[in-house]
């Protein structure tokens, strides 16, 4: 657990975990592997279920109301909340299947509302994107349902946006593959993915 100095007293800082679990199915593999990972961190997790906190995207109504608070830079709705709690995480884990090479679109509705400019990115003086996220790294947990080929375009979006929009550097994917192919040994392809966790996290 990180620790720092204060007049000479050390003072314990929690590491806050934000989990965002966007699985759905009750029996969800990736939510295994997730909560696997989440057994190796140490800190104070925080769980967002997408599937049951129902964000809304972005519509003809709200974006202009949303547009105009940003403008002049009033968070105080509590609207901006998911935003905040996302920018002030200090490691962000999050659980995505792969769905049609990506990842279900409760995740994307969910970027679409912590996409704040103001609060979890900005832009410097020459226009370029300007991480304002306090979280040193990230975690993207993922199954498939066949090979992933050539790579996990929901992680590679993710890590874009983490190393682009929101100054998180590190990023990383635990994935485990092919579990609906007929005769999958489910049980030892996902404790071969726990294995690369356990490796990882030791580290
Ligand atoms: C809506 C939907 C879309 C899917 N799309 C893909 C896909 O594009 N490629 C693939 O390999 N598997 C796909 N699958 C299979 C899932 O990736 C696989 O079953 C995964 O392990 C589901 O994770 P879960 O056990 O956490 O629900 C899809 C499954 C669903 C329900």
């Amino acid at each position: 657990m990180p620790s720092e100095e204060a007049h000479g007293k050390e003072v314990l800082m929690i590491n806050n975990i934000l989990y965002i679990d966007s699985c759905v199915r009750q029996n969800s593999r990736t939510r295994r592997l997730a909560r696997h990972l989440l057994g190796k961190l140490e800190g104070r997790i925080t769980t967002i279920n997408l599937d049951e906190k129902r964000l809304s995207p972005h519509t003809c109504i709200s974006l202009p109301e949303r547009d105009s608070l940003i403008s002049v830079c009033d968070f105080s709705s509590e609207y901006f909340n998911t935003a905040k709690e996302f920018a002030n995480a200090d490691t962000i884990v999050i659980a995505a299947p792969y769905w049609d090479m990506s990842f279900p679109a409760s995740l994307k509705i969910y970027i679409e509302n912590i996409m704040v400019q103001g609060i979890t990115f900005g832009y410097t003086e020459d226009g370029q994107p300007l991480g304002l996220c306090k979280a040193k790294e990230l975690f993207y947990v993922s199954t498939a349902g066949g090979p992933v080929v050539p790579h996990n375009e929901g992680y590679e979006y993710i890590k874009g946006l983490a190393n682009i929009y929101w100054g998180i550097e590190k990023t990383h994917i635990f994935q485990a593959e092919s579990l609906d192919i007929v005769g999958a040994d489910v049980e030892a392809i996902l404790a071969k993915t726990m294995h690369e966790i356990d490796v990882a996290m030791a580290k």
